[in-house]
């Protein structure tokens, strides 16, 4: 298999999109997390744009192994200075010089002729391969760049010492089947492409970055520059995510040809990156948008249900996640219905699915998203309340500042009064123990939550609960203006829950989740 090289420049070109800036120690962290992707190549920054910059470059070179690790510079001999001593300390150092070649820029931008920018280019490739033997160069706006020109420039530089050449479709203008022409072209009008990796480095003004990287390997490309979440200036880069995962899924497409990512790693990095950058991504981002792995339709849901390839082309496992979502609304079916309740723990009968799936349908119509809460609300309902093992009689609890809180609780269970007391942390630790005792389930507090229902120093206290047992979780809720009785009663609500269901679901796996 030959590999595709996947340069990573989340950290450069990324970090250059509005608002995206990082600091030294996030900038380390997504490098670390580069790394464990597994990506060839980190651009770990362009050390002469800031004194940050040059120490975020300096540090990621030291700290991280493995990758290589590459730092931009404009053509000039002080920032090739620049990046070669923040390189210094990692042997698998790069050296990124570009110089534009597009009539535009250099009319305007740069003012320099055509033999100018040829010569100036060929000297800092030189100059570069002084501090490093692993040169990369780019001819910036190449996609608009005269064809003749872009080729006579990439033959001069390798043979200059450029180990990979770089062909920027800088302002994102390029349309595939004309941008796989443009790397052919290269290949067969620059001979000494033969020596060297054609990289590419595409940005997404018109949508296209990633079409475009693709079409490039398939004309003969080897690297392909590119973010996470596609970041980048404007419109930003070529997605990362995308790319290894079109490669990965449609390699009877792409034969023989791999790329060295760790798929996995792929939502983490993602979501590493999206927190701290604070640029959030779209929903329906491919690869790794909220909605990527997620089905609502009734349809889809039954055949992801019987097989998951009837609706997806990719494992979501592939990419770190756990498993596909099956969100419930109001285009979910009843066999979607029945597997989510199935999930929670819930089994009803035939009859009792038919009705809550009628009131779910009701409910779905006027509410968006549906929640687990929404469906154990539902079937509570349906089911008529969940009957009450153990209910509370009598709570008195002694606390203070300076005595052991006790308490003393009395439960009635079929007509039975059943007594004891015990100490506890805090007045509703002792409350909770004692109940433990009686009922015979050790419950773990995952949540507890407590609000005034209404204003002044009577208000009734609401208290929720989310109890974890061994023989599953449950959330329990209570009210009353006192809140250690309130307390008790939402405790001994969720653990009736749990002796309900665990009861009713008879064979199914302990530790199942009842809310
Ligand atoms: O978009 C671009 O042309 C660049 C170069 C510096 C490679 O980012
Ligand atoms: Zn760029």
């Amino acid at each position: 298999m030959e590999n595709i090289t996947i340069f990573d420049t989340t950290l450069r070109d990324g970090e250059q999109c509005p608002g995206a800036s990082m600091n030294l120690r996030e900038k380390l962290e997504v490098a670390q997390q580069l790394s464990r992707l597994n990506v060839d190549v980190i651009e770990a920054g362009f050390p002469i744009a800031s004194p940050g910059d040059f120490e975020a470059v300096q540090t990621i070179a030291k700290e991280i192994k493995g990758p290589t690790i590459a730092g931009l510079a404009r053509s000039l001999k002080k920032d090739i200075d620049r990046a070669a001593e923040a390189l210094k300390k990692n042997k698998n150092r790069r050296i990124h010089v570009f110089l534009a070649t597009s009539k535009i820029h250099m009319k305007y931008k740069l003012k320099k002729a055509e033999d100018e920018i040829l010569k100036q280019a060929v000297d800092s490739v030189k100059y570069a391969r002084k501090f490093t033997t692993d040169v990369e160069f780019s001819p910036e706006d190449a996609s608009r760049t005269e064809p003749a020109f872009l080729a006579q420039v990439v033959q001069a530089v390798i043979k200059a010492g450029a180990r990979t050449v770089n062909i920027p479709d800088t302002v994102g203008y390029a349309i595939p089947g004309e941008f796989g022409k443009l790397i052919r072209y290269l290949r067969e009008h620059a001979p000494a492409t033969d020596k060297a990796i054609i990289s590419v480095h595409c940005h997404n003004d018109l949508g296209l970055a990633v079409a475009n990287s693709l079409e490039a390997v398939k004309n003969g490309a080897r690297q392909i520059e590119c973010t996470i979440n596609g970041i980048g200036e404007r419109a930003g880069n070529a997605s990362m995510e995308e790319i290894a995962m079109a490669i990965k899924t449609r390699k009877d497409y792409f034969k023989g040809l791999k790329t060295n990512i760790k798929t996995k790693e792929i939502m983490k990095a993602s979501r590493m990156v999206s927190l701290i950058t604070g640029m959030v991504v779209q929903p329906n981002k491919a690869i790794v948008g909220e909605n990527a792995f997620a089905h609502e339709s009734g349809i889809h849901q039954d055949g992801i249900l019987k097989e998951r390839e009837t609706y997806e082309i990719m494992n979501p496992a592939d990419v770190g996640l756990s498993e596909s979502k099956l969100v419930m609304g109001k285009h979910s079916g009843r066999h979607a219905f029945k597997s989510r309740l199935n999930k929670l723990g819930i089994k009803l009968s035939d009859k009792e699915l038919d009705q809550a799936f009628e009131r779910f349908k009701k409910l779905a119509d006027k509410k968006k998203t549906i929640y687990d809460e929404d469906l154990t609300a539902i079937i509570e309902d349906e089911i008529s309340s969940i009957p009450e093992a153990y209910s509370l009689e009598y709570i008195s609890v002694s606390s203070g500042n300076k005595t052991v809180p006790t308490a003393t609780v009395k439960l009635i269970k079929d007509k039975k009064v059943i007594q004891d007391a015990a100490c506890g942390d805090g007045p509703v630790d002792a409350a909770l123990k004692t109940i433990d005792r009686i009922v015979g389930l050790k419950g773990e507090l995952l949540e507890y939550n407590i609000h005034s229902v209404t204003r002044g120093k009577d208000a009734l206290g609401e208290v929720s609960v989310r109890v974890k047992t061994s023989k599953g979780t449950a959330i329990g809720k209570s009210a009353s203006t006192d809140v250690i009785e309130a307390s008790a009663k939402a405790y001994l609500n969720a653990c009736n829950k749990v002796l309900y269901y665990s009861q009713k679901k008879g064979k199914q796996k302990k530790g199942s989740s009842f809310v």
